[in-house]
């Protein structure tokens, strides 16, 4: 696996593979890698022949007050990872690199509309910096197809509409969310959470599971719904931040009709922010 650190270098590899006819597949991280980004890279490597993985810590989609600086740096360890499973460039770029100009005098990428709502709402312009980063990165890479996690389900529906908004020419794909045994979605930041926070976190998937078990079975009483869900995470220990029953597709307040519907939560446990969703087909 070659490891680069330049954008010059980069595309000189991926100018090589296209002149060989071969496609690529970009798979965006901030590193720390577990086995949901180990199934993003799987399902890359089943679109695409080459493999390009990103690992950089985005300065510009985390707050003031957020974990940048904490945020777990773990290259080593990444970089053995991914070239165990056949990874063909790691590609980890400075912050430098990425943002040439001073970054807070750099062009943004801004998604309105649906970045103002759930975690856009708590986190304040940080789908911008996704949108900056992730456009940058595929402009420097110019891969075929990406892979994103529905793990984090807003990020995927602004980055869609980014790519349809600006005709960018990359396929996005949805990968699974990969979760630990009692059903908590696997996060680097679950790194911060001690053994008894993790079993307390496991309220956020009952809750998500039982959402959609009310909704199979035909309820349509959204606001109610989310409001007992509230009840229920926050009796388990959490700080609910949200409970929100959504269109799949837009994000929006569904219709009692509406066919495919997203449960996403957000809630915070010993300093740490976990978000989660389900996906449900309400039938
Ligand atoms: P990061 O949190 O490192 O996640 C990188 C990718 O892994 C994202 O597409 C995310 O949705 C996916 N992922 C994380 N946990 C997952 C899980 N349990 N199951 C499946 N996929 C999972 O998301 C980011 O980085 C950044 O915002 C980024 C897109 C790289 C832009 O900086």
């Amino acid at each position: 696996m070659q490891q680069v650190h330049t954008v010059d270098e980069l595309r000189s590899a991926v100018a090589a593979w296209r002149r060989a006819g071969e496609s690529v597949a970009l798979v965006p991280t901030m590193g720390n890698l577990h086995d949901g980004h180990m199934s993003l890279v799987s399902l890359a490597a089943a679109h695409a022949e080459r493999i390009v993985v990103s690992v950089f810590v985005n300065p510009t989609q985390f707050g003031p007050n957020e974990d940048f600086d904490s945020y777990p740096r773990t290259l080593d360890q990444d970089s053995r990872k991914l070239a165990e499973v056949g990874v063909d460039l790691l590609f980890v770029p400075s912050v430098r690199e990425v943002y040439p100009r001073d970054v807070s005098l750099s062009t943004i990428v801004s998604v309105p509309e649906i970045t103002d709502q759930l975690c856009g709402a708590h986190r304040p312009g940080h789908f911008d910096g996704v949108t900056s980063v992730v456009c940058r990165l595929f402009n420097i890479c110019s891969p075929d197809v990406a892979v994103f996690g529905q793990k984090d389900y807003q990020q995927l529906v602004v980055l869609r509409q980014m790519v349809a908004d600006l005709h960018l020419p990359v396929t996005l794909i949805a990968a699974p969310t990969a979760r630990s045994r009692n059903g908590l979605a696997l996060s680097s930041r679950n790194g911060g959470l001690s053994e008894e926070d993790r079993q307390t976190a496991s309220a956020i998937f009952e809750t998500l599971e039982f959402i959609a078990s009310e909704l199979r079975r035909g309820r349509r009483d959204f606001v109610t719904l989310q409001a007992e869900a509230i009840e229920l995470i926050s009796a388990s220990g959490l700080e609910p931040d949200y409970v929100e029953i959504r269109t799949a597709d837009t994000l929006r307040a569904p219709a009692a009709d509406s066919a495919r519907l997203v449960v996403l939560i957000a809630a915070r446990i010993g300093g740490v922010r976990l978000i989660d969703n389900l996906l449900v087909d309400p039938g």
